[in-house]
């Protein structure tokens, strides 16, 4: 699989280090409450499930899932939900865990959502940050790592549904991208 890979930008062990200093972060932050956290399906479930291992307050999961690119690389802009949360929300903290935010359209529309169904607070978690492919501004509250903005795959991220697997993250080369 290493040879779909133009370039490997984290390992897994890299991965995995900053996503323990993320999980304490959020662990003192939430002291006191109960924060539940939503996984935005399917690519969060990689992040979240590590996430949560290191994480050492009580906290609750839910997930969500909303319409993705389908097999392109380019958002269509298109928000849908497609699985919803089996929670009320009224009165809680919620905590948002997402992939990647890239131009930032699937969380600016989760957060209007969820908040307008009673949340008490809302914060945004990502594994990976593509400021530069903003086109509404949203800034994540917790985030693992930077990165440029290249279509990535690995750790959750998938392209047309392969290689959310990876353990690490990296840009697939274009000829990947021509035979699909
Ligand atoms: P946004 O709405 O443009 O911020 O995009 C968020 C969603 O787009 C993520 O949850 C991913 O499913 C998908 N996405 C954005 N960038 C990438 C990428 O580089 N690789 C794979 N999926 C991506
Ligand atoms: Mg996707």
């Amino acid at each position: 699989m290493r040879n779909d890979m133009e370039e490997v930008l984290f390992t897994g062990e890299q991965i995995s280090q900053r996503v323990k200093e993320v999980a304490q972060s959020i662990a003192e932050d939430y002291k006191g409450s109960t924060p539940l956290l939503v996984g935005v399906l399917k690519g969060a479930v990689i992040f979240l499930a590590d996430l949560v291992r290191h994480i050492d307050i009580p906290i609750e999961l839910d997930f969500i899932a909303t319409s993705s690119y389908g097999a392109s690389t380019q958002s269509s802009g298109v928000v849908r939900i497609l699985k919803d949360l089996d929670v009320p929300l009224q009165g809680r903290d919620v905590v948002i865990v997402e992939d990647v935010v890239d131009s930032g359209l699937t969380l600016t529309y989760l957060r209007d959502t969820l908040l307008r169904r009673g949340a008490k607070s809302i914060r945004i978690a990502t594994a990976f940050d593509k400021p530069e492919g903003r086109k509404v501004p949203i800034k994540p509250d917790y985030c693992g790592f930077t990165v440029p903005n290249k279509f990535l795959v690995g750790y959750g991220l998938d392209f047309a549904e392969r290689y959310r697997h990876l353990p690490y993250v990296g840009v697939l080369k274009r000829s990947v991208y021509e035979v699909e």
